[in-house]
């Protein structure tokens, strides 16, 4: 048995993780922004001080009147060249250098997979290495500012812009966006960890402000940011668009001063969403920088906040605060002395990260009688629909990135909030193409999937069929359902009556539901799953890849498990035609509150709390090996800790992710750890998970600390949030600890 050498992704490592894993220089180069930012300050007029606080779109400026080398993204600040201050040039996001609405014609980059599908590998080396390379790609595209990570909770799975985030739980979350921020930052470049805060969903936010009480909000979204900020130190964050407690997310004092700066001593600077500033006292609430201001009703960081400087409504040190903040990211990251001039770009080995992350985040949920892997002495296979032909799906919206190769098929939104910048679109590697190379020995067919008749014919004349089916999400939509688009469903429902030995593979950005699923015996989710894709799905089907992704989020069975069956807002009339409110652009639609009835107890939590039974469980993904789980050592105090051993049982190599959770009397099932041992057939490790005690703790928001009881805790080793199989019981000591 080999012991573990160290414990990687228990919470434990959360305040140590990024201590260690800054180096010296680094720390240094932080250190010494303060002086640098004071000094630069002090030489700086009143105009160039204010140059800081506000950007444009590139789109908006006539391309004569670009400066030299500017690049096309979705920002920029001009820079102070007297003063060796660099421009800021910012691009999205966090799935690759995106190109929304193809602003650098002909211009393609890596495209990673989803958000949930890099959570599911709940891998943060494997996260970070993905920063690392779309942050590589940023800089040889002239940018130095990323718009990634994104890491607002999962809590309806009908939510649009889940696909780009890190799913429901605030530990996992945390911990991935820190390590995807730490790695888009080790090019010498800003991150901006987004959207701050509760932006959970796409209907009214721009309007809409989120009701919840101030325990809920810090033990559930806010510390998700709270850890990713402490692990991966963004030079940046971005607050949202809608309201919180009905103050904007961009002028609210409590999460931007309070929480943010006083709490967690923030020192970066805070930017707007696109369009997500309602005043020029914003910055007395703690935004600094306005961005893509055209978006706002007015340039309230730049010709507004003139007048007010004069008559003293606002003070000077207002805009010297917010000033030196950006300053401090610029000197604190190395930004002045990363050079921005376009690159050759390796697009060969950045596309090996992109197949190595699709391999670790395709999700086996299913396997009735080992019908996976596929034999290699298959013989037909018939390939059905999802356009497996011609690439795989993407999320639509600014973080869409056209992949190398670019997309092979589009298909233009044609009407809805989204319609003016999203699309769906597939490109990468054919899933066809894919499978037509792994099985060549067999004959590999594809059918559209246009008509399910035809399909379930086919389906019935091949060894095997594989239906790829997709859901669509876009930023600006949520979407009205779980269902899989068009008459998916009973396409899948007709080849699997057709042939017994179907497979089912998910290019969506949510969970959806599977009325078809007792029929269906192998299903894997590739949420949408970035250029190689294609690549990863074949080598799972034939064994080549041993699958070892896990759910990030619960399929919920039904919208009726979810704490809010009704959407919020989806009730309401649509926005009218001309409501721009979809980008971010002031809005008409009418005021709306949010309220999640799960509070803090997000995904899971609420499943648990009910007592429910979902369709898949947070934390489940199946492999082609089996672990056992044994000799579990708990011990309390004023953390508990959990050490035992996995054993790989079966025959082949595989990597597991074996998750530790804690009940706390009266309280949902929390994660407070996880490890993902690779191990050979007969292998076992000793793994151990130390809690965050702010995992063991509830926020008391009148004495503003995290408060841990003393009491009995049940400590859990589980294969996922429904499957606990070992468990144990300790003592917790009390404590209080700061916010
Ligand atoms: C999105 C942000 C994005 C920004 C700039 C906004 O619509 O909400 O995530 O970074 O646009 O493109």
């Amino acid at each position: 048995m080999k012991p573990a050498a160290r414990v990687i992704y228990s919470a434990a490592t959360i305040a140590l993780g990024c201590a260690e894993a800054k180096a010296e220089p680094e720390r240094a180069q932080r250190d010494a922004a303060e002086v640098r930012a004071e000094r630069t300050l002090a030489q700086m007029t009143q105009e160039e001080k204010i140059q800081l606080l506000h950007g444009t779109m590139p789109l908006f400026i006539p391309a004569a009147k670009r400066a030299p080398g500017m690049p096309v993204g979705a920002g920029v600040i001009a820079g102070i060249e007297r003063l060796g201050i660099p421009p800021q040039y910012a691009t999205d996001a966090s799935l690759g250098v995106s190109n929304i609405m193809d602003m650098r014609k002909g211009d393609v980059a890596t495209a990673l997979p989803s958000g949930l599908s890099l959570a599911s590998s709940w891998n943060p080396a494997l996260v970070r290495e993905g920063g690392r390379m779309i942050g590589s790609e940023a800089v040889a595209k002239g940018f130095n500012v990323m718009l990634a990570g994104g890491v607002n909770l999962v809590r309806d799975p009908r939510a649009g812009r889940n696909f780009e985030y890190l799913g429901e739980d605030p530990l996992l979350g945390g911990v991935l966006v820190g390590a995807q921020i730490a790695g888009v930052q080790s090019n010498g470049i800003i991150a901006t960890i987004k959207h701050f805060a509760l932006n959970d969903q796409e209907i009214g936010r721009s309007s809409a402000s989120v009701e919840m009480d101030e325990a809920a909000m810090r033990e559930s979204d806010l510390l998700a940011f709270q850890i990713g900020i402490e692990r991966g130190n963004p030079g940046s964050v971005m607050c949202s668009y809608n309201k919180v407690g009905g103050t904007y997310a961009c002028e609210n004092r409590f999460l931007l001063t309070d929480v943010l700066r006083r709490d967690w001593g923030f020192k970066g600077y805070v930017m707007s969403d696109w369009g997500a500033v309602h005043s020029t006292e914003a910055l007395l609430a703690g935004l600094d920088q306005q961005s893509g201001e055209m978006l706002d009703r007015k340039r309230w960081f730049s010709t507004e906040l003139k007048p007010k400087l004069v008559d003293g409504s606002i003070p000077m040190s207002a805009v010297d605060t917010a000033a030196k903040r950006v300053l401090w990211a610029i000197y604190a990251n190395g930004v002045d002395r990363t050079e921005i001039t376009p690159k050759t770009i390796d697009y060969s080995r950045n596309g090996e990260v992109a197949l190595q992350a699709a391999r670790e985040g395709t999700v086996l949920l299913r396997n009735e009688g080992g019908l996976l892997p596929l034999a290699g002495s298959v013989r037909s296979i018939v390939v059905i629909g999802g356009k497996a032909d011609l690439g795989v799906l993407s999320g639509g919206g600014s973080s869409q990135v056209v992949p190398v190769g670019g997309f092979r098929a589009v298909e233009k939104i044609e009407s809805g909030p989204a319609a003016t910048f999203a699309r769906r679109a597939w490109g990468g590697t054919p899933p066809l193409d894919a499978l037509r190379q792994t099985f060549g020995n067999a004959q590999v067919t594809f059918v559209d999937g246009n008509d399910p008749t035809a399909a379930a014919a086919a389906a019935k004349a091949a060894d095997v069929a594989v239906v790829f089916a997709t859901k669509f999400a876009t930023e600006a939509e949520d979407q009205p359902d779980l269902s899989l688009d068009g008459q998916q469903d009973a396409l899948i429902a007709a080849v699997a009556s057709a042939n017994p030995r179907t497979v089912v593979v998910l290019e969506t950005g949510n969970a959806v539901a599977m009325p078809w699923l007792a029929k269906v015996p192998a299903v894997l989710a590739a949420w949408y799953p970035g250029q190689r894709g294609g690549d990863a799905i074949a080598e799972i089907l034939s064994g080549k890849t041993n699958p070892s992704g896990r759910l990030p989020v619960t399929f919920p069975a039904g919208v009726d498990q979810l704490p809010n069956p009704v959407l919020p807002g989806s009730d309401l009339p649509p926005p009218s035609k001309d409501d721009k409110a979809s980008y971010g652009l002031q809005t008409n639609s009418p005021p709306f509150s949010i309220t999640y009835p799960e509070g803090s107890d997000a995904g899971y939590r609420w499943f648990d709390r009910k007592g429910e039974k979902p369709l898949f469980a947070f934390g489940h993904g199946l492999s082609y090996t089996s672990f056992r789980y044994s000799a579990l050592k708990a011990k309390g105090g004023r953390t508990v800790s959990a050490s035992f051993t996995v054993t790989n049982t079966g025959t082949r190599k595989g990597a597991d992710v074996p998750q530790v959770y804690v009940t706390l009397p009266g309280k949902a099932r929390r994660l407070i750890g996880w490890d993902k041992p690779l191990l050979m057939p007969g292998e076992s490790r000793i793994v151990t998970i130390e809690a965050d005690p702010r995992l063991l703790a509830s926020f008391d928001a009148a004495r503003q600390r995290w408060v841990v009881t003393s009491g009995k805790v049940r400590i859990e080793v589980a294969r996922s949030a429904g499957e606990p199989v070992l468990a144990a019981r300790v003592s917790l000591a009390a404590q209080t600890i700061k916010p």
